[in-house]
């Protein structure tokens, strides 16, 4: 195994988001990005949101069953600002200052795509949520997973069985379109922080990409093929 740098000499860890819409396979490829940093030795934990500690968990529930839908878009949106809120303070902020790397499934750009361009929940309000709620705190890394619509709905209700859909996953094609769309714009608009990888072939081409971007914008010296 060859022993990796990061690009940045601090003590700090590398917080990376993970993004797509339903059925991109999200939870697959972040599961296949842990196993790898565990065996090159750096510490890691896999978080998600809404959700990831206590009492964003609690939220969790209550926006997927369809409640924070019934209050509006400006409170369903401040449901999600609460979760994450929490979830920086106690457990994002803290692991990445002992150095922990953060995976997390799903941060500030889906409340850009679900409740800015879907919700239409103002740019204003979103900025001002984020000051409270993120302050400097940006991913290092954005991996953003693009699947066609169809492709995605259909992994989804796979994966779901017989359970019924959540809030999200009940919207139509027409929402999953847009969401797709949102997506590939946040991925054009920041190439700094984002990286769009076509998450149609099999998951372990998937990852090989995923694990490029990785090494381009977080390791100093990519490691040589096949490791770590
Ligand atoms: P998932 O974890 O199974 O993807 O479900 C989370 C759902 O919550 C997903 O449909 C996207 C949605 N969501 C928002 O609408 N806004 C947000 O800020 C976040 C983090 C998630």
């Amino acid at each position: 195994m060859v022993e990796m740098t990061t690009k940045r000499p601090s003590g700090r860890g590398r917080f990376i988001s993970f993004e797509g819409g339903e059925g991109s396979g999200k939870s697959t490829q972040i599961k296949k990005v842990a196993e790898r940093l565990a065996a090159a030795k750096l510490r890691a934990i896999v978080t998600r949101e809404p959700g990831g500690s206590p009492g964003a968990e609690i939220i969790r529930h209550l926006v997927l069953s369809g409640m924070g839908k019934l209050l509006g878009p400006d409170a369903e949106t401040l449901l999600f600002a609460a979760a994450r809120d929490d979830h920086v303070r106690t457990v994002i902020q803290p692991a990445l200052n002992q150095g922990t790397w953060v995976l997390c499934d799903r941060f500030i750009d889906s409340t850009r795509v679900y409740q800015g361009r879907l919700g239409h929940v103002s740019p204003t309000m979103l900025n001002a949520i984020d000051r409270v709620t993120i302050g400097d705190l940006k991913p290092d890394l954005t991996i953003i997973l693009d699947v066609p619509v169809e492709i995605g709905m259909k992994r989804a209700a796979a994966r779901r069985g017989t359970a019924a859909p959540d809030r999200f996953e009940a919207e139509d094609v027409h929402f999953h379109q847009e969401l797709r769309d949102a997506y590939r714009q946040i991925a054009a608009e920041d190439p700094q922080r984002c990286v769009l990888i076509d998450a149609t072939p099999d998951p372990d081409m998937v990852a090989a990409d995923v694990w490029t971007a990785l090494r381009d914008h977080l390791f100093a010296q990519p490691s040589a093929a096949g490791s770590p």
